[in-house]
């Protein structure tokens, strides 16, 4: 990477004028920072006694037994306080947060996990704190939207555009525009203009780091691929990061909602919709129409139905050093069914993406290989849209007593 946040021909500043002098700051905090040993000490110390690290690695004894090939081992991500790799993320940045003496933090959040790792950030650093969440996602995700209020968050439900996480991300923009001294944008993906992607994955490279010792302790070897779903890509490049001298494959799934085929998918890097563009404030592959327009996506799981990916991320694919792929809903939920089942582990639907290409891969694998998965988050916020797919009928009667109080 070049200092101006180029990726290849990917990432950069596309910003204006007024937010210069933040970014400027911010881009000095952060290599401050980043150069100052004491600091990822302090990131590590608040990372072990406040949330959970260092995360366990799982063998998968029973699904390894059920394919018969390679041996899976999972990154449990889901263990973080708050339930997903969002956490590590948002811990740093409000770290910086303190470094730069500012007051109040906005995020944009899609599944809502992002914005309860901010919230719960903020209450613990005492800073005011805004989240701006699609209008769609607000409905998808409520238990989410629930827990960022009683953290004593304001949550902006975007109604404009498609009410997804682009809008939510445009509407934490504009608020920033206007609050920029006393306000850090808390990115929640490593998207965005520099230098968001190289600091986000930058702390989200604790997974990968503490994977590959662990891994080596464990097996006394590297495993043969990594799996990580694809939203923005922060929980990819966290535990790709550390691998990417190893000669280990690396496997970015994206959601492949109703088959590629359909065009109602949020796939960037593996479908062939997409096209190299410049939005919101970076330029990376977007799905777009042929004028530019941002376009429709569509995906089971709410954290990875964006429009942009990473820079880096799409640097990595062209250089040929990462592998895209794309599972529908329906393999996120035959994958995460059998997960719960065989190894009594809920992956939050994003995670299921990895999982179910692992899945498809293992059985031609040997059993000398290994290979690993990060399960970037746990199930629990998407016991609505779960309980929907799997058509429960004992859920539904749950809900309607519940309904039924409620209307007394
Ligand atoms: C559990 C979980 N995994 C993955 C993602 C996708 O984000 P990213 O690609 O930045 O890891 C999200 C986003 O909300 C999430 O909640």
């Amino acid at each position: 990477m070049n200092t101006r946040g180029y990726y290849g021909i990917f990432g950069g500043a596309f910003i204006p004028e007024i937010l210069v002098s933040t970014f400027d700051e911010l881009v000095e905090a952060f290599e401050k920072a980043k150069n100052d040993s004491v600091f990822w000490r302090e990131y590590e110390e608040i990372m072990s006694t406040y949330s959970c690290r260092p995360t366990p690695l799982t063998f998968a004894e029973n699904l390894s037994r059920h394919f018969g090939g390679a041996r899976l081992y999972i990154k449990r991500e889901d263990l973080n306080h708050t339930g997903a790799h969002k956490a590590n993320n948002v811990m740093g940045q409000g770290l910086l947060v303190k470094r730069m003496k500012k007051t109040r933090v906005i995020a944009e959040t899609g599944a809502g996990q992002h914005g309860v790792a901010t919230a719960t950030m903020a209450a613990k650093f005492g800073l005011r704190c805004t989240i701006y969440m699609g209008a769609v996602d607000v409905k998808r995700q409520r238990p989410n939207v629930f827990w960022m209020q009683r953290l004593g968050a304001e949550v902006v439900p975007v109604t404009e555009g498609t009410g997804l996480l682009k809008d939510a991300i445009n509407a934490a923009f504009r608020d920033w525009i206007t609050h920029m001294d006393d306000t850090h944008y808390v990115l929640g993906t490593a998207c965005g203009p520099h230098p968001f992607p190289e600091m986000v994955s930058y702390f989200q490279s604790i997974i990968g780091q503490e994977a590959r010792k662990q891994i080596l302790e464990k097996e006394g070897k590297l495993p043969k691929g990594i799996y990580a779903c694809v939203g923005g890509g922060s929980n990819a490049l966290g535990i790709f990061r550390a691998f990417l001298d190893d000669p280990v494959e690396l496997v970015g799934v994206e959601a492949g909602g109703k088959g590629l085929e359909t065009g109602q998918h949020a796939s960037r890097l593996a479908s062939k919709d997409g096209s190299i563009g410049v939005a919101q404030g970076y330029k990376t592959y977007f799905l777009q129409d042929g004028d530019g327009q941002m376009r429709e996506t569509h995906s089971v799981a709410a954290g990875l139905d964006y429009i942009g990916v990473s820079p880096i991320l799409s640097a990595l694919k062209e250089q040929g050093r990462i592998r895209a792929e794309a599972v529908t809903d329906q393999e996120v939920m035959d994958a995460l069914s059998l997960t719960i089942r065989k190894e009594g582990l809920i992956p939050a639907l994003e995670s299921a993406h990895a999982f179910a290409q692992a899945f498809k891969e293992a059985g031609r694998l040997s059993r000398e290989d290994i290979i690993l998965i990060n399960q970037s988050g746990r199930g629990d916020k998407d016991i609505f849209t779960i309980a929907d797919a799997f058509d429960d009928p004992s859920w539904k009667v749950f809900i309607q007593e519940k309904a039924n109080e409620y209307a007394i």
